[in-house]
This record gives structure tokens, C-alpha cells and sequence, in this order.
């Protein structure tokens, strides 16, 4: 997985990262990961922050790419930690934040969050259009295991899966992750201790979860 988006980041790490157009322009790209946050935050205020103010809350997210989501999340929230199995990713992530001190980017294996430094735990974790090309089970499974561990109780993981099983997928493909089907994504949940409380797109490729951290 690192190698290939090492290579596709160093190739043209815009593109890959959200493929609407090949030659983003700072001002376009960073406004598409507000448009990000304005669809799937903004309107979901209630369940992401249960009544904490925004600035006050710690915020997780997975796959932070050249840092598109992350800025946006930084305008939002108190503090924003990210990882990304890139290398190449991180740095243009590192650049694009370097004036927003309150976003913090690291690069991880590719299947925990053991580089997040221990804190007092994060009030809400957020992964958009990364497992849909994560082509390994356990790889998505450990994420999720490791959410858990960081997250406090009560509060959501929300994040997207492949939900097309239609679409062929090999073991080693990286563009095409391994479909979930709502009773694999139902019992992941409760394999992980979150209570699966709702699920958007089943059978398709944008499937949305809702995963609250049991108490
Ligand atoms: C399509 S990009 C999306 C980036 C970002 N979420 C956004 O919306 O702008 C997918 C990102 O996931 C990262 N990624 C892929 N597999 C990963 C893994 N196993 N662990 C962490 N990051 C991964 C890639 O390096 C890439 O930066």
C-alpha cells in the first residue's frame, strides 16, 4: 500500500487523491475538502459533536492524503491528528498545514494508530474515500479496532467503505478495496465494540458508517 501511494502521490498526489480534475489549483483543492466537511460534518453536527463545542473537541482522521479534509477539519475543530501510509502524502500534508498549528499529520504502518501519541482521547474520528481502497479485511479491521481504543465513549467513528460487491477486487489491488456488505459491516461493529447505529449507500460504493463507541 505505501509503495503504490508513494508512487501515485509522487505522480501527482492531487489527482489521486480526489480524481475530479488532474490539475487542482491550491484554492480548488482546498475548497473541495471544505465542500467535504460542509456534506458529511456540517450536516451531522448532532451526532459528531453531542453537544461539545466544535473548537473544544479532538478530532482523528485516517487517510489524510496531501491534506485536502485535514485543513478543513482544522478550520472546525480544536485539534485534528491524522495519518497517512504515504510518506510522499505526509509531506505534501505537512506543507499544505504549515500554517495550521493545530493539525497534526503522521506517517503509520498502514494498520494502527500506535504513532498517535497518547492523550486524553478523541471526541470524534472521521475517514472519507481511504478504506474503498484498502483491499484487506484485517487492515480495516484493525483501524477499526484501534478507533475504539482512542475514542471516548459514546462517541462516533464515521466512515466510508466499498459497499459494491459487483466490482472485482483482488487481494493486492490498492485502487479497489475489499467490499462490506451491511451485515459484515453490522458485525465488524460488534466484533469491535461499537454499536453500528446507522449505515448509508449498502450496496454501493460510497457506503457511509456510523460506528458510537459502546460505553
Ligand atoms: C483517495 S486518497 C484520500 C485522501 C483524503 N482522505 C481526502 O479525502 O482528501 C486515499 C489516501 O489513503 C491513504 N491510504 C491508503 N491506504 C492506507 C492505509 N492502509 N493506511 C493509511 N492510509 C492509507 C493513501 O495514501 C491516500 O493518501
Amino acid at each position: 500500500m505505501r509503495l503504490d501511494w508513494d508512487a501515485r502521490a509522487k505522480e501527482n498526489a492531487r489527482y489521486y487523491v480526489q480524481t475530479a480534475k488532474e490539475d487542482w489549483t491550491d484554492e480548488e483543492f482546498f475548497a473541495s475538502g471544505r465542500q467535504t466537511v460542509s456534506e458529511e460534518i456540517l450536516t451531522d453536527m448532532i451526532n459528531i459533536c453531542q453537544g461539545t463545542d466544535p473548537k473544544q473537541m479532538r478530532v482523528l482522521e485516517i487517510g489524510c492524503g496531501a491534506g485536502r479534509v485535514t485543513r478543513a477539519l482544522a478550520e472546525l475543530f480544536g485539534e485534528v491528528h491524522a495519518v497517512d501510509v504515504s510518506a510522499e502524502m505526509i509531506a505534501q500534508a505537512t506543507a499544505a498545514l504549515a500554517s495550521t498549528p493545530n493539525a497534526h499529520v503522521y506517517q503509520n504502518n498502514g494498520m494502527d494508530l500506535k504513532v498517535i501519541p497518547a492523550g486524553e482521547g478523541f471526541d470524534f474520528a472521521f475517514s472519507s474515500i481511504v478504506f474503498q481502497h484498502i483491499p484487506s479485511r484485517e487492515v480495516i479491521e484493525s483501524y477499526v479496532r484501534e478507533v475504539n481504543r482512542l475514542l471516548k465513549p459514546g462517541r462516533l467513528f464515521k466512515f466510508q467503505v466499498q459497499g459494491d460487491a459487483t466490482l472485482s477486487t483482488t487481494a493486492d489491488d490498492t485502487w479497489l478495496g475489499v467490499p462490506y456488505s451491511d451485515a459484515e459491516a453490522v458485525a465488524m461493529a460488534e466484533r469491535c465494540g461499537f454499536e453500528p447505529r446507522y449505515r448509508h449507500g449498502a450496496g454501493q460504493q460510497y457506503f457511509w458508517l456510523w460506528f458510537f463507541k459502546r460505553a
